[in-house]
Formats: structure tokens, C-alpha cells, sequence
């Protein structure tokens, strides 16, 4: 395995923004787990899936596919498309805006709790780190998927200002939610991805705690230097 800079928070702490910035800075690549979680539901989605069905009919659908990061885009590859396991270009389907919306946030949250969705994103994502030195954003990657990675970091902000963020993002995407829709959203996402039973989001004694709320990008970008530097 390959150098990792292992990043947790909830969602809208700003770890996406935070990891591409800092990997281009120092030259590793950029590994968006919750890319991965989206788009997993984006399929179970369109299969007919939803929190109702059996682990067996989750695993069956995601059997069907893979999941490619090309670039900056990510795409689904239908298996059955594949011929000899080699992947012509115009198989792989780019759903890298699709999975931008609030409802395939949701549904990612909802399926991500389900044993089959992680077993099936566990070694795409270790796999990233193979060849590659890795900033890793999400969830569980301090816990689960990266335990011993390089330097583990915990990127959190207030709920309020999470919640404006989050509104920002999505009203400059044209997408319309009202501030109080955005908080209850960003509420609802903590339960779930801090409870559930399978890896659930926390904060571990060895990640290092940033407090993004009063922070611009760049000043979290200088910490985060700084300790690497001094390692
Ligand atoms: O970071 P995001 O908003 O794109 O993630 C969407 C959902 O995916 C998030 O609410 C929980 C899930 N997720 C996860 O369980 N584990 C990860 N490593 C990344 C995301």
C-alpha cells in the first residue's frame, strides 16, 4: 500500500473541497468515497431498490456492475458489456452530475448502512492505494477502510454552518431547498451515518481534529501541511 491521508467528518464539514485541494497540492490522487456510496444507490435506485429490500436482491443488482473513476469523472460499467474484461470507452456511463442531488445524497446515506453496499466498496477503494499515494475522503476511512493510513484527520464544522454550505452548494447547482430544509437534511444524514450498526462515522483517538466552521479552505489546507510536514 501505497502513502494515505485519511479524512472523516459528516457530510458538508467540506472534506471533498479539502482533499482535492490538498491533494493537487502535494501530488497524490484523490479518492471521493462518498463518489462511490452515491453511485452504488444511483444503480439500486434504477434497479427498483430501496431501504425495504433483502441484502441478497442489493447484491445481486451491484454483482451486475463496476464502478470507474476516469479522471475526474466517475462512471458505471455494466459487466455484461465487457468483452474479455476489456472496457471500451463508450461502455462506461459518466454519472458524475446525476449523483449530485439531494435525493441520491439521501438514498446513498440509506443504502451505505447495508452490509452488501460496504462489502462491495471495500476493496474498489483499497485498491485506489495499490499503485497510487492517496488523499481518502468519506466516512470510515480512519476506522475501516484505511486503518493504518499515513496521517488520519477528522474535519468538522457546527451544524449551522454545515447546513449553509450545503445550500450554497446545491443553489449553485440551480437546485432550490430552503435553509431549514438543508439543517433537518444535515440532521437526518448524522443519525444515520453515525449510528448505523456497520461502520459507522467516528472520531478516532489517532485522527487529528480540525474544526472547519471559522476556517477558509486555505487556512485548513495550511494545517493540515503542517502536520504532514512535520512527520
Ligand atoms: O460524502 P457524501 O455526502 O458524498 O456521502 C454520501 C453518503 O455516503 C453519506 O451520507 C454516507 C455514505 N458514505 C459512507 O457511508 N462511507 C463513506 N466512506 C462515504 C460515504
Amino acid at each position: 500500500m501505497q502513502k494515505v491521508i485519511a479524512i472523516d467528518g459528516p457530510s458538508g464539514a467540506g472534506k471533498s473541497t479539502i482533499s482535492k485541494m490538498l491533494a493537487e497540492r502535494i501530488g497524490f490522487q484523490f479518492l471521493d468515497t462518498g463518489a462511490l456510496y452515491r453511485t452504488a444507490a444511483l444503480y439500486l435506485i434504477e434497479k427498483g431498490l430501496d431501504e425495504n429490500s433483502s441484502d441478497n436482491d442489493i447484491s445481486s443488482a451491484l454483482e451486475e456492475i463496476q464502478i470507474k473513476f476516469i479522471g475526474d469523472e466517475i462512471c458505471i460499467v455494466n459487466k455484461s458489456d465487457l468483452k474479455n474484461g476489456i472496457l471500451g470507452f463508450s461502455l462506461c456511463r459518466d454519472i458524475s452530475q446525476e449523483i449530485r442531488t439531494p435525493k441520491i445524497g439521501h438514498y446513498a446515506s440509506v443504502f451505505s448502512a447495508r452490509k452488501p453496499v460496504r462489502d462491495f466498496l471495500l476493496n474498489a477503494q483499497r485498491d485506489a492505494a495499490i499503485s497510487n499515494n492517496i488523499v481518502a475522503e468519506g466516512r470510515d476511512m480512519t476506522t475501516v477502510v484505511f486503518p493504518f493510513a499515513w496521517k488520519k484527520f477528522y474535519l468538522d464544522a457546527s451544524e449551522i454552518e454545515r447546513a449553509n454550505r450545503r445550500y450554497k452548494q446545491l443553489e449553485a447547482k440551480g437546485i432550490k431547498i430552503s435553509i431549514q430544509e438543508a439543517i433537518d437534511d444535515i440532521k437526518e444524514r448524522d443519525h444515520r451515518d453515525m449510528s448505523r450498526d456497520i461502520a459507522p462515522l467516528r472520531r478516532t483517538e489517532d485522527a487529528i481534529y480540525i474544526d472547519s466552521t471559522n476556517l477558509s479552505p486555505q487556512e485548513i489546507i495550511d494545517l493540515i501541511f503542517k502536520v504532514i510536514k512535520n512527520n
